[in-house]
């Protein structure tokens, strides 16, 4: 007899069910601070909505009892094509939350993307064992420490360098402004009636609730934290980088090297030009520029200009299993999570950043199902109804 699953794994079907458990389970500060986007959110919305407008064309006579969903990226099979994307201060949803979501993503055979400002330190997450493992960094206005950190993810081992290319200033996010979000969290009156009301959240993380820090950051015998930190990191942001300082972190970082928050043609062709493997075609989630285009509509200018030379990846709004499909018959490879992790982390940890993955594990080979498809390699422009794809030309 097998067990029944736990409640909340019944309450969280689909990725926008465990939005709501984690809307419930966090405080509004921390929920917000994942759930927002820059200013008028336009692009966080336009992100989601967009997948509603593409319509996919069935075949059910081409169809098989079992679908594949492997790939292999950068030489490394991965079981499905649904990739952890990096989040800074996952430890602020659940304990330990970084090597939660790593382990999560090694056992679903998947990679697990570490954003330069996670809680745990990119040492202790390779300790984990995750693999394949990549290292996300930024080009900062001291380059000296974007050469420190990838020489530290070199020296641990991690797959491949994400270098992120859309946080050269800091977005405008509103909610946080409105919520007076602080790291760590403030403990005055109000702040604590909030968190009053997520007894669950705030007991979890009693102990390392004073100890969320940027891990990355701090030196040895230097300050943990989080404020003097959480400075240095935005006066560490530069907006004046250029293809000079890829080409330098081209020479330093010697595996596949990976863009992101790629959105214009043309810099994805010079990107190839410049030696880079990867694109994600990205525009952080909307929380940077508002009125950046929706991933989706950016990505067919993008695969046209790479032209096969390197793979293209996306992230942004996907919250089903058919976006995946989506993504990747407009030519993505592979697409990136952010915010659905953090939903699976607050309600469940690691538990449920694996569940996460399973619920687009199972989605995908149902939408494959049904359309007639049998592995990765059948999913191609074909699929898509044809009135979608003039409507996006
Ligand atoms: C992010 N994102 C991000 N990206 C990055 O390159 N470095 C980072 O440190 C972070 N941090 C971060 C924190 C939080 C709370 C969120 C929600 C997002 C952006 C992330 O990698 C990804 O591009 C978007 O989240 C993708 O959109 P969805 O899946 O959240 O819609």
């Amino acid at each position: 007899m097998t067990a029944s699953p736990p409640a909340w794994q019944r309450r969280a079907y689909s990725i926008d069910a465990m939005r709501g458990l984690a809307k419930r389970a966090l405080p509004l500060p921390v929920f917000d601070f994942a759930d927002g986007g820059a200013e008028n959110e336009h692009t966080l919305q336009r992100n989601e909505a967009a997948f509603g407008g593409i319509e996919l064309l069935p075949r059910p006579l081409t169809g098989s009892p079992a679908r594949d969903l492997s790939l292999t990226l950068f030489g490394t099979p991965l079981s499905l094509p649904v990739i952890i994307g990096p989040t800074g201060l996952s430890g602020l949803f659940w304990p330990d939350g970084e090597r939660a979501t790593a382990r999560a993503a090694r056992k679903a055979g998947t990679a697990f993307c570490l954003s330069h400002g996670s809680v745990a330190t990119l040492e202790d997450v390779a300790a984990t064992g995750a693999s394949p493992r990549w290292m996300q960094v930024f080009i900062y206005r001291d380059r000296g420490f974007t050469r420190e950190l990838t020489e530290r993810a070199q020296g641990s081992d991690y797959d491949a360098l994400v270098l992120t290319i859309d946080n050269q200033l800091l977005g405008n996010r509103e909610r946080d402004i409105r919520n007076g979000f602080a790291i760590p969290p403030r403990f005055g009156l109000s702040g604590l009636a909030g968190m009053a009301l997520k007894a669950e959240w705030l007991w979890r993380m009693r102990r390392d609730i004073r100890r969320i820090t940027f891990g990355n950051y701090v030196k040895p015998g230097e300050t943990t934290d989080i404020r003097a930190l959480a400075g240095r990191m935005a006066s560490l942001l530069d907006p004046s980088m250029s293809w000079n300082d890829v080409d330098d972190l081209r020479k330093i970082w010697t595996g596949p090297l990976i863009l992101k928050g790629i959105l214009h043609p043309e810099e994805a062709r010079q990107a190839v030009d410049h030696g880079i493997d990867g694109l994600i075609v990205s525009n952080h989630g909307g929380r940077q520029l508002d009125s950046a285009p929706a991933t989706v509509d950016a990505l067919p200018d993008i695969i046209a200009a790479v032209d096969g030379r390197i793979p293209v990846l996306m992230d942004g709004g996907i919250r089903r299993g058919s976006d995946v499909v989506k993504a990747l018959a407009f030519g993505a490879k592979a697409c990136l999570v952010g915010r659905p992790q953090l939903w699976g982390l607050a309600v469940a940890g690691e538990a449920g950043v694996a569940h996460m993955i399973e619920i687009y594990r199972r989605e995908i080979d149902r939408v494959m199902g049904l359309c007639g498809l049998r592995n990765l390699a059948d999913i191609n422009r074909d699929i898509l109804f044809n009135k979608s794809l003039e409507r996006r030309r």
